[in-house]
């Protein structure tokens, strides 16, 4: 019998049918998700990565509190309009150590993957107390009572150990030190050696809103200026090999 003939006896008869393709879609279903339980890793390790420091941590808790994800992505699609537009696309690295990530789903405004460094730490205060000071378009809103709003870090070190538990590797020396590094951030006069050495020299140590106290506005400016600064892309190439 030819194997057409089998196979029309398949067609013909539904119980056959449903046992041959619940059996295809169980063996594709196990091969494609099985390897998953096994990998420690399923994203490739880009240099640069590294855990938010407790500002930028903090500053990205009101950066989701405040719900700017809902017009604003950071997820650059490797099609040339978005990569002319806002610089390298996005890598799935750059994401690891968000729980949750921000890619979002809807553009009001700009992705802001690489708004690190774009404006001052002056324009962005401003823009946050006013956006249609800098920008008279905008439609976005005002977000003024941040900078007025003061913040002590005390419950950055369980922050810390939250992410640490969901896979984010904050060493202890760094849980130790959460409250330290997260003042030390805003103050360039003070000791900020151990920030530096814990999460490396791009970090940015400035009195974000330029006043004084550490303020939402603080919190949110120094995560607004690391993000896409991390990963140096003059030097990255996606390593293929893997
Ligand atoms: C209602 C929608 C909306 C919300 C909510 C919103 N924005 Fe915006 N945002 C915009 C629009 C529109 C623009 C473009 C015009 C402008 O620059 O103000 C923009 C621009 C920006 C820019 C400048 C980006 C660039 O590359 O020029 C930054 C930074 C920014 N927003 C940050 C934030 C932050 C932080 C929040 C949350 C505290 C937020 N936005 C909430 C709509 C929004």
């Amino acid at each position: 019998m030819a194997i057409l003939d089998k196979h029309a006896i398949l067609e013909k008869n539904v119980t056959l049918l449903t046992i041959f393709a619940f059996l295809v879609v169980t063996i594709g279903g196990i091969v494609q998700i099985a390897p998953l339980f096994w990998l420690e890793n399923t994203i490739e390790d880009v240099e640069g990565m590294r855990p938010y420091t407790p500002l930028e941590l903090a500053g990205r808790d009101v950066y989701l509190r405040e719900g700017c994800y809902v017009c604003h992505s950071q997820m650059i699609r490797p099609m040339r309009d978005e990569v002319e537009r806002y610089g390298h696309y996005s890598l799935a690295a750059e994401s690891q150590y968000d729980h949750p990530f921000q890619w979002g789903s809807k553009r009001t405004g700009p992705d802001l993957a690489r708004v690190g460094g774009r404006y001052s730490d002056a324009w962005h205060v401003d823009h946050l107390r006013d956006p249609q000071s800098v920008v008279p378009e905008s439609v976005m809103p005002k977000y003024g009572h941040l900078e007025k709003r003061l913040i002590d870090g005390k419950y950055i070190q369980d922050e810390l150990k939250t992410n640490r538990l969901v896979g984010v590797p904050y060493t202890d020396e760094m849980i130790e030190n959460a409250q330290a590094d997260f003042a030390a951030q805003i103050d360039p006069d003070g000791d900020f050696d151990g920030l530096v050495e814990r999460y490396g020299d791009k970090v940015q140590v400035r009195n974000f809103d330029g006043q004084p106290g550490i303020s939402e506005a603080d919190a949110l400016v120094a995560y607004l200026q690391m993000l896409g600064t991390l990963v140096d892309f003059s030097t990255f190439t996606p390593d293929a090999s893997r």
